[in-house]
């Protein structure tokens, strides 16, 4: 039973990507902002989900490299810090 519910959620998944959060919000050095659902509708999964989409591990290292910040200078997004580290 349980199992069977799992799969009927796997698949409802697949069929609408509904995600965990919409925005997610950095602490640290001040609060970065990261609109999931806006990057996601605009650029595709697959800018930046190998395979099955699933949760990537952010570091401070990855995001100013490629998990954000290359992209956005490849494509216009913001690259200065206080753009991304509002206070
Ligand atoms: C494209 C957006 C972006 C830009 C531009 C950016 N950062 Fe970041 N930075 C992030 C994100 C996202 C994290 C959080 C990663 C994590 O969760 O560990 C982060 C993490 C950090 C941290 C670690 C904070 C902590 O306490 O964990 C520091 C310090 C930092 N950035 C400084 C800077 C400085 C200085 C600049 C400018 C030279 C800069 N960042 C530019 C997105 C950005
Ligand atoms: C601009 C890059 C980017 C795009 C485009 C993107 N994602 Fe993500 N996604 C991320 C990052 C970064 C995380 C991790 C956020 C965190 O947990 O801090 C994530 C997390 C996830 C997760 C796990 C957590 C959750 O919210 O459920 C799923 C599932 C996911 N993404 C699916 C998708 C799907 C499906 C699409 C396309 C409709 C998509 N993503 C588009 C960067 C992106
Ligand atoms: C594959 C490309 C790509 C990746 C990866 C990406 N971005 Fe962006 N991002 C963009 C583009 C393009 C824009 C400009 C969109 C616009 O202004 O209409 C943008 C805009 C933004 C903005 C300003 C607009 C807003 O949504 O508030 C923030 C903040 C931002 N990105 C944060 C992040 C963070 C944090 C990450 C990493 C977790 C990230 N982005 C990863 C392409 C990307």
């Amino acid at each position: 039973m349980k199992k069977l519910l799992v799969v009927v959620m796997l698949a409802t998944f697949a069929a609408a990507p509904a995600f965990a959060a919409d925005v997610y919000t950095y602490e640290g050095k001040g609060v970065v902002t990261f609109n999931h659902k806006t990057h996601a509708d605009s650029l595709g999964c697959e800018a930046c989900h190998q395979g099955e989409p699933a949760k990537i591990e952010l570091t401070k290292d990855s995001a100013h490299k490629e998990a954000c910040k290359d992209c956005h200078t490849a494509k216009g997004g913001p690259t200065k810090c206080n753009e991304c580290h509002v206070k």
